[in-house]
Parts: C-alpha cells; sequence; structure tokens
C-alpha cells in the first residue's frame, strides 16, 4: 500500500563507502570529506538537502566517521580564536556548517553496499517517505533537482529516481531504467532497472544519478533483497521489485535531469567540478580563469 503523501523532510545521506578510487586520500579520511574548492563535497550534499526542505539529516557512517560528524558539530577552540581576532568572515565559515541542519548519525558496521546503508537508515526513517543524496554526486544548485522530484513523489506517490542522458557507450557505468514517457517531459514512468548494463543489454540511455525519494516500502524490500553485483546489497535491485510490483509501495517514476551535475567520486569528474567551480567563484574566479587560459594556452 502507498503510504499518504505527507510532506518529505527526511533525507539520508550514505557516506560509508570504502572510496577506493581516491586511495590513499583516502585511507582514513571519508571521500565525501574531499574539498571541492575550499567546502567539504558533503556540505554542498546537505545544503542542497535543507533547501529542499529537508532539514532532518541522517548520515550513514562507516570506518572513519569522525571527521564527518565533527565538521557538522560546533567547533569551540577555533571559534574562539577567530572571535579574539575579530574575524567574522572566517568565524561565519567556521560557524555554517554545524546551523545548517539537524544532524544524526547511524553506523553501517561493513559496506556491503549502497542498499544495505540505506537500510540501516530504516530506525530513523519509520515509516514515512524520505529522500537519499548520495554525498559523491553534486548537483548544481541552480538546477534544483531534489524540489522536483518531491513534486512528482506528492503528484504520484512511490518512488522517484533521478535520471540522466548518457552516451550509451558509458551507460555500463550506471545503473540503467526501462521507461515509458508520461504527460510530462522530464517525467517517465520506469518498468525496469539494470545495474551497470553492457550497452548491448541497456534497455536505454537513462542512467541512475544518486538522488532517490523513496516510499518507506523500500526498507522491507531491501530486508529482502539478495547480495547482488559485486556481492553487494544494490538499491537498484530493490527499486526493480517496486517498479515490478506496484502494489509493494507505489509506482516508480523517474525525473529526467538536463541540469549540471558533478560525480565527484571519480577522479577526472572531481578534478572538472573544482576548475568549473572556482572559475565561477567571485573571490577566485578572476585570477584563476587568467591563469587557467594561459596555463591551456601554454601547455596544451
Ligand atoms: P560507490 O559505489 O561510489 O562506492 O558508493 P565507494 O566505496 O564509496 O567508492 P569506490 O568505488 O570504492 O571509490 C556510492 C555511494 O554509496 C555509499 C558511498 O559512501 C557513496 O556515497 N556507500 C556505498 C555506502 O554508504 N555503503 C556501502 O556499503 C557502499
Amino acid at each position: 500500500m502507498t503510504t499518504p503523501r505527507a510532506q518529505i523532510t527526511k533525507a539520508v545521506i550514505p557516506a560509508a563507502g570504502l572510496g577506493t578510487r581516491f586511495l590513499p586520500a583516502t585511507k582514513s579520511t571519508p571521500k565525501e570529506m574531499l574539498p571541492v574548492v575550499d567546502k567539504p563535497a558533503i556540505q554542498y550534499v546537505v545544503e542542497e538537502a535543507v533547501s529542499a526542505g529537508l532539514s532532518d539529516v541522517l548520515m550513514v557512517t562507516g570506518r572513519n566517521k569522525r571527521p564527518l560528524e565533527d565538521h557538522f558539530d560546533r567547533n569551540y577552540e577555533l571559534e574562539q580564536v577567530l572571535r579574539d581576532k575579530g574575524d567574522e568572515a572566517k568565524l561565519s565559515k567556521v560557524e555554517e556548517s554545524s546551523a545548517l541542519a539537524t544532524m544524526h548519525y547511524v553506523r553501517q558496521g561493513d559496506p556491503r553496499g549502497l542498499g544495505h546503508a540505506i537500510l540501516c537508515a530504516a530506525p530513523h526513517v519509520g515509516d514515512e517517505a524520505f529522500a537519499v543524496l548520495l554525498g559523491d554526486d553534486l548537483i548544481d544548485p541552480r538546477d534544483p533537482l531534489l524540489t522536483r522530484m518531491t513534486q512528482v513523489r506528492e503528484q504520484h506517490g512511490g518512488s522517484v529516481i533521478a535520471l540522466m542522458e548518457v552516451e550509451p557507450q558509458n551507460i555500463h557505468l550506471y545503473g540503467c531504467a526501462a521507461a515509458q514517457p508520461t504527460g510530462e517531459e522530464d517525467v517517465v514512468r520506469v518498468s525496469d532497472l539494470v545495474e551497470k548494463p553492457s550497452s548491448d543489454e541497456a534497455p536505454s540511455n537513462l542512467a541512475i544519478i544518486g538522488r532517490y525519494v523513496l516510499d518507506p516500502a523500500v526498507f522491507d524490500v531491501l530486508r529482502k533483497t539478495e547480495p547482488g553485483r559485486g556481492g553487494e546489497i544494490q538499491i537498484t535491485d530493490a527499486l526493480q521489485t517496486l517498479a515490478a510490483e506496484p502494489s509493494l509501495g507505489g509506482p516508480v517514476h523517474g525525473v529526467v535531469f538536463r541540469g549540471r551535475r558533478y560525480d565527484t567520486g571519480d577522479r577526472g569528474d572531481y578534478l572538472r567540478a573544482i576548475v568549473r567551480l572556482a572559475c565561477e567563484r567571485e573571490d577566485l574566479g578572476p585570477d584563476f580563469r587568467d591563469w587557467l587560459r594561459s596555463f591551456v594556452t601554454e601547455e596544451m
């Protein structure tokens, strides 16, 4: 049965992955703490949740959880030093992250997959629809995807995933959706999902990206979901069950996102995100763009 379409207030941010693509930087630091210009990637993600009206944030952490918790906590010593120096600008940067949202933490003992990380949120979420934001996927704040996804959930019930059109030769890097059009240009009805298919097997070029609005029925499905690809419990497999059996928790829709997104879990995309965002910054941008222009002319 689909639960009533109450307003969504809770966000879950899984941040317990091993981050092996960023070793050795992630040996003792979660990859979500890597800075994008001068702010850890995870802070952009929490800011995005808050601007979509989700101020109750549960972070699923693994080993090395301390830096994440500390970042969203007060740092009285540093605050006092900056206050004594009268450095209000830096003080507000320190205070900003601890005042953003009501933060909660749950530990995922073993990194048994994204589906398993989401299941760790069940006691906190209860019987409400909730959003999931992957800590290594940055969505540009000028393209508010999550707000659109919560609207689609309010309209259709069930669960809503975020999709992005990719080149067919890149679909093997993503979960992929078989989908039918709806009356709305940016919304599709999802009938099937396949995790990382080869380009021959892929039912479309619609790739799943790291934002979800989920019906709480997903928890029961996840409890019964066997480890899939890579021996991990995959959220894609649970969503496939929901898409095939709408009586379990309503339909699955997809919002096709055409805005700006940076996959900071991938080293190349991480570097591109930093360059783009640095170029756009009012304080750093003008000098950095000049340097970049001459670097490209001289070095390339
Ligand atoms: P990834 O597939 O990017 O895996 O996880 P990873 O371990 O973080 O990174 P690599 O591939 O080894 O470099 C996608 C998201 O799911 C979370 C990660 O923290 C990331 O936000 N995740 C993944 C968990 O929270 N728990 C898991 O068991 C697996």
